[in-house]
Parts: C-alpha cells; structure tokens; sequence
C-alpha cells in the first residue's frame, strides 16, 4: 500500500468527504467509493472547540487504513494541532491539513507534519487572508481553500471562493515557476457536479465533494460527472 501523491500539476483529485457517508458501514463505505474513482478519501476531523461539531479521530483512521490504498487526507478543525499529528501519521494518513487559526507556530506544525513522513497543508477558511501562506511556501504540499464555513457537510459553495482560488492558483504557479516544489490547490465545500467546471477554472486542482457523492445511490456516476465537467473546463497549464 504505497500512497503518493500525483506529480502532475495538471491532474485532477476527487476527493470524497467521508463526513457525508454512512458511518455505521464506514468500512464497506470507503471501498465503494474508491471502486467507484475516488483519488483521496477526505477525512473531516472536528472538536467541537476549532468548529462547533464533533467527528472522527486517529482511531477511526487506523481502522479504514487498511480498506483503501488511495491517500488519506486528514484535514484536521481542532486546536490545537501539534498533539494529534504524530497520531494520525501512525493511524495512516498521508496527508495533513489544518488552519493556520488553530495553531501558534504555523511553521513548526508543518515541519512537523513533515518530520511525520506526510504531506502538509495549509487550510484557509472564507475570511482568513492568503498571506500565510508567504513565508512558508517551501514547506506547503496542499493548500486547501474553504469554500464554506469549517463545521458541517451539506453547506452551499460561497462564491467569493473562485476569487480565492485564482489568487492561490497564480502564488502557487509562481512559485513552481521559480522551482518551488508542487503543491496541490484543493478546495472543500459545496462541490457539485454543476459548479465543479467553474471550480476548476479558477484554478483548483483536487475537489473534495461530501454530500454531492455519498449523498447519491450511484457513487462513480457523480464521480463520472464530476471528471466530464471538469474536462470541459480545459486543461490547466501548470
Ligand atoms: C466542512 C468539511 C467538508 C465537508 C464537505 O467543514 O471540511 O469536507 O464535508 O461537504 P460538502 O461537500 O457536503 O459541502
Ligand atoms: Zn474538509
């Protein structure tokens, strides 16, 4: 089970958000959609502190590990961060992702994250400004956009998002222009089949969609949709 991330800056992820699966079937849930062309599987952990819900944890990562050999993208709403780290790289994750809100020393936890053998990433909510994202470029592997407030499944896309996208998209083709390693630009909330070709063009590359998938009885045919409309959104240049 080698989990890595694609190279290829003009690939596109989907991501489902287990947040909308049925839980009580959690593993048979993941295969599913895996089977059905999932990229990611996205896991949405809350504290009831960072956001006013309550999720999953390492634990619950260990136990899908083993049903699913695509990457596990951990993005964590809890404060504080550093403690859960080295537990969720043991429970399997690949990639960890948290608001830089939530933590005091942003550069540390992405070190940190690193030291863990994972990939780092960097979660910016509807009004937290891009600028954190200056000084610690070298040490970013996602950035993630929010496209809805942290905190629960099911919320509509705010639009003022696609503004944020293109705005991250141009940092990040800069800064891979430059030689900067690649780094993935995701986006979480509110993904549908009929705002995911807009989505892609202002820039993102890897698409969490929860309640668009799991919500449906046929999981690859959304996922059949998604990547026909994204194709109709033209091809990224990197
Ligand atoms: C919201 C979560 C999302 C959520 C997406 O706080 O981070 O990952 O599950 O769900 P949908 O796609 O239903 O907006
Ligand atoms: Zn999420």
């Amino acid at each position: 089970m080698p989990p890595t991330m694609s190279p290829s800056p003009s690939a596109a992820r989907i991501a489902p958000s287990i947040l909308s699966a049925d839980f009580a079937r959690l593993g048979e849930e993941v295969r599913s959609v895996v089977a059905a062309g999932a990229d990611w599987i996205h896991f949405d952990v809350m504290d009831n502190h960072y956001v006013p819900n309550l999720t999953i944890g390492p634990m619950v990562c260990a136990a899908i590990r083993p049903h699913v050999d695509v990457p596990i993208d951990v993005h964590l709403m809890v404060e504080p961060v550093d403690e859960l780290v080295p537990q969720f790289a043991k429970a399997g994750a690949n990639i960890i992702s948290f608001h830089p809100e939530a933590t005091r020393h942003i550069d540390r936890t992405l070190a940190l994250i690193r030291d863990h053998g994972c990939k780092a990433g960097l979660v910016f909510n509807p009004a937290t400004p891009l600028n954190h994202m200056d000084y610690v470029m070298d040490k970013l592997d996602v950035v993630l956009i929010m496209s809805v407030n942290p905190g629960f499944g099911g919320q509509s896309f705010l639009h003022s998002a696609l503004t944020k996208l293109r705005e991250a998209r141009a940092r990040i083709d800069r800064w891979m222009q430059l030689g900067g390693q690649h780094i993935a630009l995701e986006v979480d909330g509110g993904v549908k089949v009929d705002n995911i070709a807009e989505i892609r063009a202002a820039g993102a590359d890897t698409f969490v969609a929860g309640s668009a998938i799991f919500g449906k009885p046929d999981y690859a045919a959304v996922i059949a949709a998604m990547r026909d409309e994204i194709a109709k959104a033209g091809t990224l240049a990197a």
